[in-house]
């Protein structure tokens, strides 16, 4: 009985050693930890490495999801992330049994503070061709204008709102250019691209007296998702919570004139009376690109003119 025990936990540190030595080049590729990204639709890429069955959870205790897609060592999905800071944990079991786990972090930037987002994080830098090595036994890079890209991007278009180009899939139209050694980059700022398509209007707003920072500077895309979104026109967030997250001074709804009741005048959560199936938002008097009236607004203050009048019967 004595030399039995040392026997029996000698073999059992093997198994436990085979178990753990099965598992050891299990890793999850995709989202990369410590990722910087700039829209909400992820891949997520695991290698199995030896485990039959992953499951992972996405910020907080819910229930693990499994993940069923097998394809040789590799289990390719995609996942929706939310702004601001995301964990995601990842399980490998084996027979039924936790072998593995991982846990990883990653940070989705829209419009964030810059002082909010953690240092140590960078964008994902995939499509280097040392990345892409193990992926093409089964995945296609290119050789068209955007129907292999869609294979492994498609969350891009998962919204109600999708932008025409993203609809013909027609990603090479953007992203056609290789910079650092990094395929698909899209260059800065982002209104190169939308020239090709909305260039009237952006010739028309650049005529203004009166031109809106951001616009005039060519980063579209810090207002406009260039490929879809929940919201109409493709907008990044709400129109008044995408112009106080610049114009941290007019969050507080302090604005323009205090009527009698000694409330401030609304800036949202109204029908817009120029246009009742829209909400009043601030672009309901600002321009978000460009006018020729002081402050961006739709036409002229001075008091002599309707501009109140235009919505209001006083
Ligand atoms: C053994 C084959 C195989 C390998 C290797 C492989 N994949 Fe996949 N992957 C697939 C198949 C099959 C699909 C499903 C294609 C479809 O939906 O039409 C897929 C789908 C995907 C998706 C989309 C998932 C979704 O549900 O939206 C992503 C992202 C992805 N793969 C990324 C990768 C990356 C990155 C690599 C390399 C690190 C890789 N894959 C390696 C076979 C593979
Ligand atoms: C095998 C799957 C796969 C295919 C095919 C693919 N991508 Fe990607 N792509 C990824 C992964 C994985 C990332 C890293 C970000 C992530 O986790 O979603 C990425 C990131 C990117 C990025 C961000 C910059 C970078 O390099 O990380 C761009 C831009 C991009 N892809 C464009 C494209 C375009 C354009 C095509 C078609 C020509 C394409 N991708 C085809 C998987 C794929
Ligand atoms: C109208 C131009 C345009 C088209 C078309 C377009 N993109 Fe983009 N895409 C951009 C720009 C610009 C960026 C840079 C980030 C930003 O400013 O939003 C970007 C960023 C990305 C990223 C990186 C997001 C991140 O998290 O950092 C991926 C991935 C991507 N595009 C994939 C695609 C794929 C796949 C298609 C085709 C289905 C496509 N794009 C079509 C303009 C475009
Ligand atoms: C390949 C052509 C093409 C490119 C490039 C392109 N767009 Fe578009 N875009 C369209 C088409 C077509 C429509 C739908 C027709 C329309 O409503 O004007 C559209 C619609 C829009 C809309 C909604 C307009 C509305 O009235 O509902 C916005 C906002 C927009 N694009 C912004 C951009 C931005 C920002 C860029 C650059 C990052 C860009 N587009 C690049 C073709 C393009
Ligand atoms: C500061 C944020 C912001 C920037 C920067 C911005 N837009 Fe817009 N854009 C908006 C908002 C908000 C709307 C919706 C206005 C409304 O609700 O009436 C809009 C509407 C649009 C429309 C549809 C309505 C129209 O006027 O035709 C197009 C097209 C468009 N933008 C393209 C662009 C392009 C191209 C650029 C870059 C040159 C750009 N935008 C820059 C916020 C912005
Ligand atoms: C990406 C940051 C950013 C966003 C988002 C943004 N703005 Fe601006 N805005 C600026 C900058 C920068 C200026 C120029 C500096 C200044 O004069 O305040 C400016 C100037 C203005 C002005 C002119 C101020 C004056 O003194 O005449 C108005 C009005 C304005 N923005 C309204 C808006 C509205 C409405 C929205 C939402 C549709 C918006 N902004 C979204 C950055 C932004
Ligand atoms: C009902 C119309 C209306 C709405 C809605 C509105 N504004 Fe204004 N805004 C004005 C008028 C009128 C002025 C000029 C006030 C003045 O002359 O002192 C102005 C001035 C401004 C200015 C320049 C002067 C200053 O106070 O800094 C900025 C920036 C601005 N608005 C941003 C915004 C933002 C951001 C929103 C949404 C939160 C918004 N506005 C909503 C009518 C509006
Ligand atoms: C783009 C349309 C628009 C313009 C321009 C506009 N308003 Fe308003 N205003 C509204 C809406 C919508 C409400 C909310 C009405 C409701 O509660 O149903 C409102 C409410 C008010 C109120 C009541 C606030 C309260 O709750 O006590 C006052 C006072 C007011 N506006 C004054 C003005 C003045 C003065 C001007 C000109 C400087 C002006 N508005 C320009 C749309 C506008």
């Amino acid at each position: 009985m004595r030399a039995f025990v040392p026997a029996l936990a000698l073999l059992l540190i093997l198994a436990a050693a085979q178990l753990a030595g099965a598992v050891d080049k299990f890793a999850v590729l995709y989202p990369a930890d410590k990722g910087l990204y700039e829209e909400e639709a992820v891949s997520l890429v695991v290698r199995l490495g030896g485990a039959d069955e992953v499951s992972y959870k996405l910020n907080g205790p819910k229930k693990g999801i499994i993940l069923k897609k097998g394809k040789g060592d590799y289990l390719c999905g995609s996942l929706r992330l939310n702004r601001g800071l995301n964990r995601i944990s990842v399980t490998a079991m084996r027979g039924g049994k936790e072998v593995a786990s991982k846990e990883i972090s990653v940070f989705v930037d829209v419009n964030t503070e810059p002082d909010l987002i953690p240092d140590d994080f960078t964008p994902p830098n995939f499509h280097t061709r040392q990345n892409e090595a193990p992926c093409t036994a089964c995945h296609k890079f290119g050789g068209d204008y955007g129907e292999s890209c869609f294979v492994c991007h498609k969350g891009l278009a998962d919204n109600e709102y999708v932008h025409w180009p993203i609809t013909i899939k027609g990603c090479l139209i953007c992203h056609n250019t290789e910079s650092n050694g990094l395929k698909y980059q899209a260059l800065r700022p982002a209104v190169r691209y939308c020239k090709f398509c909305h260039g009237d209007k952006i010739a028309a707003w650049e005529k203004n007296y009166y031109r809106h920072g951001p616009t005039q500077a060519g980063d579209c895309t810090m207002c406009h998702d260039p490929h879809s979104s929940e919201r109409q026109y493709f907008l990044r967030l709400q129109t008044t919570d995408l112009c106080v997250s610049c114009h941290q001074d007019k969050a507080n709804g302090e604005h323009i004139v205090r009527g009698f009741s000694g409330k401030w005048h609304p800036v949202r959560g109204k029908p817009d009376p120029r246009d009742p199936s829209k909400e009043l938002t601030c672009a309901s008097c600002h321009n978000p690109h460009g006018s020729n009236f002081k402050h961006l607004l739709f036409m002229s203050s001075d008091p002599n003119k309707p501009f109140c009048t235009k919505c209001h019967m006083f």
